[in-house]
């Protein structure tokens, strides 16, 4: 095992998104399949991963500069409605998954289209 991997166990963000798609897998499957436990499992782990590492917010914030506010509020808007799935979904509200649901997809895919590419490209230069 690489020394350097070792001593940064913090996740990277991409390997928190991965994981991240996992629980909203886990989400969708519980909408189709009518398993609220499912959703309120994949909403809960949302928001339960570990903080990206120092250096990975540090990296983030020099690469996006004055823009590091909006990248912010993406992604509160995404963890705040995720808690609202699980809430919706205690609830056995499938209408306010849904409503939350597409509020939380359209979050992620609104950080992807404005940062998605600059975050991969800096990252892909060793910046
Ligand atoms: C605050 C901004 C932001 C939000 C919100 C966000 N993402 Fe991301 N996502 C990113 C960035 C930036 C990358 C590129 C990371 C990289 O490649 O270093 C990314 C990459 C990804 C990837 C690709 C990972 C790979 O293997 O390259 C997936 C999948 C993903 N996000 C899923 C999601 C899902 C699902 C959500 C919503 C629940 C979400 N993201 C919300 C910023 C965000």
């Amino acid at each position: 095992m690489n020394n350097q991997i070792q001593a940064n166990n913090s996740p990277d963000l991409q390997t928190i998104m991965r994981l991240i798609m996992a629980d909203v897998s886990m989400i969708n499957e519980g909408i189709y399949t009518q398993n609220f436990h499912l959703i309120e499992q994949g909403a809960t782990a949302i928001n339960q991963h570990p903080p990206l590492s120092e250096e990975t917010r540090k990296f983030i914030q020099k690469t996006l500069g004055d823009q590091m506010p909006a990248f912010g509020e993406y992604d509160k808007l995404v963890h705040n409605h995720a808690d609202s799935i699980k809430k919706a979904a205690i609830q056995h509200d499938m209408n306010k998954v849904l409503e939350q649901y597409r509020i939380v997809q359209q979050g992620c895919v609104n950080c992807h289209a404005s940062f998605r590419e600059t975050i991969v490209q800096a990252r892909s230069v060793g910046n």
